[in-house]
């Protein structure tokens, strides 16, 4: 049984949590510390951390796939049962997709970066918003890429499907202002993480005009500051960080 602390105190559930940027807010959130609700289809990474983090804070890890829509709502169900809230929330897993361009990518392809990247983010907002409610509200973000706001060459389907987590996060915030629940979308440029250790690091390095890449921790930092009441009148906002990326 849960004293009267615990049940106040706040949950955040992180999506993509195994590795890189989500790996990185699972690590600060644990420090507030928030319980946790780490989710991830990498079974191995996903409980190391779980066994990394649980002596700082309560954690739930499930392993799944995000674009499983009846896991997502196990998952939820889950929280209710074990934690009876959610406040924060990161939605965050995502996959690059293949450099084609358009006539050269596949439907399988197409279909699968849609469905990581977009269609589990509608899963997730589906069924966390309702346990939000029951507690007066928090505070989501979706991770998008500033591949959300431009374009780049052979990277059609990589490039829809964060324009889309963009309108989606703009759509959930209009829904849900009202009641409390704020809804915004991060931007990062190319960040150091396993998603795109196979390009070429000087490379990518070079084409931002802070000369170098950005690190999960950075990203991380901005996702606690949209979390937090400080930022309490922002939503439905696009935050950008990519070291000066979008806007040559
Ligand atoms: N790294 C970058 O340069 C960059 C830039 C812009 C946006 N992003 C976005 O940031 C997010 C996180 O990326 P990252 O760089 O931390 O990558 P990462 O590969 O380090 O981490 C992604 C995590 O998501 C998990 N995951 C992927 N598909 C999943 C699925 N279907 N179900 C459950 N888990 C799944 C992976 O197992 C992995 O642990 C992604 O949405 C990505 O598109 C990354």
């Amino acid at each position: 049984m849960e004293n009267n602390q615990n049940l106040n105190q706040r949950v955040a559930m992180i999506t993509g949590a195994a590795s890189g940027i989500g790996k990185a807010v699972a690590c600060i959130m644990a420090d507030q510390p928030y319980r946790l609700c780490l989710i991830d289809f990498n079974e191995q990474e996903l409980h190391t951390l779980q066994a990394q983090l649980q002596d700082k804070t309560e954690i739930i890890a499930m392993c799944g796939d995000v674009t499983d829509a009846s896991f997502i709502h196990t998952a939820i169900n889950e929280i209710e049962k074990k934690f009876g809230r959610l406040d924060y929330v990161l939605n965050n897993a995502g996959m690059t997709s293949a450099a084609k361009s358009i006539v050269d990518l596949e439907f399988e392809e197409w279909h699968r970066v849609m469905n990581v990247n977009v269609h589990s983010i509608y899963y997730c907002l589906h069924y966390q918003i309702p346990l939000m409610l029951k507690t007066g509200g928090g505070s989501i973000v979706n991770t998008s890429s500033m591949l959300g706001l431009i374009g780049t060459k052979k990277r059609a389907a990589y490039v829809a499907s964060k324009h889309a987590v963009t309108g989606l996060t703009k759509a959930a915030a209009l829904d849900y202002a009202a009641e409390n629940i704020r809804v915004n979308s991060v931007h990062p440029g190319y960040i150091e993480t396993p998603l795109i250790a196979h390009i070429d690091s000087e490379m990518l390095a070079a084409k931002h005009p802070v000369g170098r890449l950005g690190t999960a921790e950075e990203v991380a930092a901005l996702v606690k500051f949209l979390w937090s009441d400080e930022a309490k009148f922002i939503t439905g906002s696009q935050y950008v960080i990519d070291g000066g990326y979008s806007i040559q």
